[in-house]
């Protein structure tokens, strides 16, 4: 396993690592490496759990036999991520009766990660987590960076802290259950990377595009090393993002606001945030910024990966508009959103105005 394990070292205040590689879950010595206490709560969601709790828990009570694990269950998917779940997971803590250094693994996709991180950094004003991310849009983006939360009816992630994991273990075997539209779903986070900041890994996507939508796993590996070492390199420069950090939410305005329309039901996150950045380029292309071509290419590939590159029906700009008002980029004076000079070179764009951005909506 070791000659085809990627490490990717996150550096800051609190270092850590990200491991990939096939079968991570089942060595337990590498998993209770960072625990410091005699206490793990797993948290996981009901399609993950069944699949991978019981070996998960198995290894690490085989490392370490005195290990008190509890398990913590939340039905899947984004409805859950919510402050009755976050409830919920602070409720299990304190029934195991969790110490200082007691430790919470979060099993499973963004939903689950940002979840049990949030629990994680608000039970005695911050224990550690170790994220074991299940889906590829974890892999390369949620698992990473330690941004927590959970969302309210009136947004996404608007409750929540910066809590980084003390490790990420990325078992890319567990991508072999991964639904298709999961699969694809996160690809659109791996096409950020290359869209704000790597022109070069956007040709790779495209050569490699069929080897990763069929799983191929040293594809999915090179996938997630590039793109966790994007995102460790930005993180480890602006982690509370006061400024470069805010590139890596790319289309993330207009996804927001679409999850947020669409009740969280509709398009997922990663879906979302594919239509999120053909229409931060789009936007770009209006202000006079960028190549229609460079868009015309971010969409093709986007489409290649089987991602949706339009709107859904049905959703009304300005109810869009109004919902962009509350995202966390915006500020008092005006909408900033990321838009991009072309591939490979995103920026802010301050006080865009409304009329500009209800086009691009129609
Ligand atoms: P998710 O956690 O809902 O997982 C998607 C689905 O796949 C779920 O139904 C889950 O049960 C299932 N699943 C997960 N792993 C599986 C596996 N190996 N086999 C079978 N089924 C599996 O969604 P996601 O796309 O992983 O994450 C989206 C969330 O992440 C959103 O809430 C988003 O806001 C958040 N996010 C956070 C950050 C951050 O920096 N913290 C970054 C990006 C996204
Ligand atoms: N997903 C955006 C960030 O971590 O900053």
């Amino acid at each position: 396993m070791s000659g085809l394990q990627r490490t990717v070292e996150v550096a800051g205040e609190r270092p850590y690592s990200i491991r990939i590689s096939a079968g991570l879950l089942a060595d337990g010595s590498a998993l209770c490496s960072p625990v410091r206490g005699d206490q793990v709560l797993v948290v996981s969601d009901d399609a993950v759990a069944p699949l991978y709790a019981d070996a998960l828990e198995a290894a690490l009570r085989g490392a370490r036999p005195g290990l008190a694990v509890a398990r913590l269950v939340l039905p899947a998917g984004e409805a859950s991520k919510t402050l009755a779940g976050f409830a919920r997971a602070i409720d299990a803590l304190a029934t195991m009766g969790a110490r200082r250094d007691a430790c919470v693994f979060a099993l499973g996709g963004g939903v689950v990660g940002d979840l049990a991180g949030f629990a994680a950094a608000c039970w005695m004003r911050g224990i550690d987590c170790v994220q074991l991310p299940t889906t590829l849009l974890a892999m390369v983006d949620s698992s990473v960076g330690g941004k927590t939360a959970v969302d309210l009816p009136q947004g996404k992630n608007l409750v929540g802290a910066f809590h980084p994991p003390v490790a990420v273990f990325a078992d890319t075997a567990t991508l072999r259950t991964l639904p298709p539209r999961e699969l694809r779903a996160g690809l659109a986070e791996v096409v950020k990377y290359g869209a704000i900041g790597d022109a070069p890994f956007l040709d790779w996507l495209e050569a490699h595009a069929g080897r990763l939508l069929g799983g191929d796993d040293a594809a999915l590996r090179e996938a997630i090393a590039r793109s966790c070492q994007h995102k460790a390199a930005i993180v480890a420069r602006d982690p509370f993002e006061h400024g470069e950090r805010a590139l890596l939410n790319f289309g993330h305005t207009f996804a927001h606001a679409i999850e947020t329309a669409q009740g969280y039901g509709g398009l997922n996150h990663g879906e979302a945030v594919a239509v999120g950045m053909v229409l931060a380029a789009r936007l770009s292309e209006r202000l006079g910024l960028a190549p229609i071509a460079d868009g015309d290419r971010l969409q093709a590939l986007l489409a290649r990966f089987g991602l949706p590159v339009h709107l859904p029906a049905g959703l009304d700009p300005q109810r869009l508009l109004d919902l962009m008002r509350l995202d966390k980029k915006a500020r008092a004076d005006g909408l900033r959103f990321i838009g991009w000079n072309g591939a490979g070179r995103a920026r802010i764009l301050g006080d865009v105005p409304e009329e500009a951005v209800l086009d691009v909506l129609r």
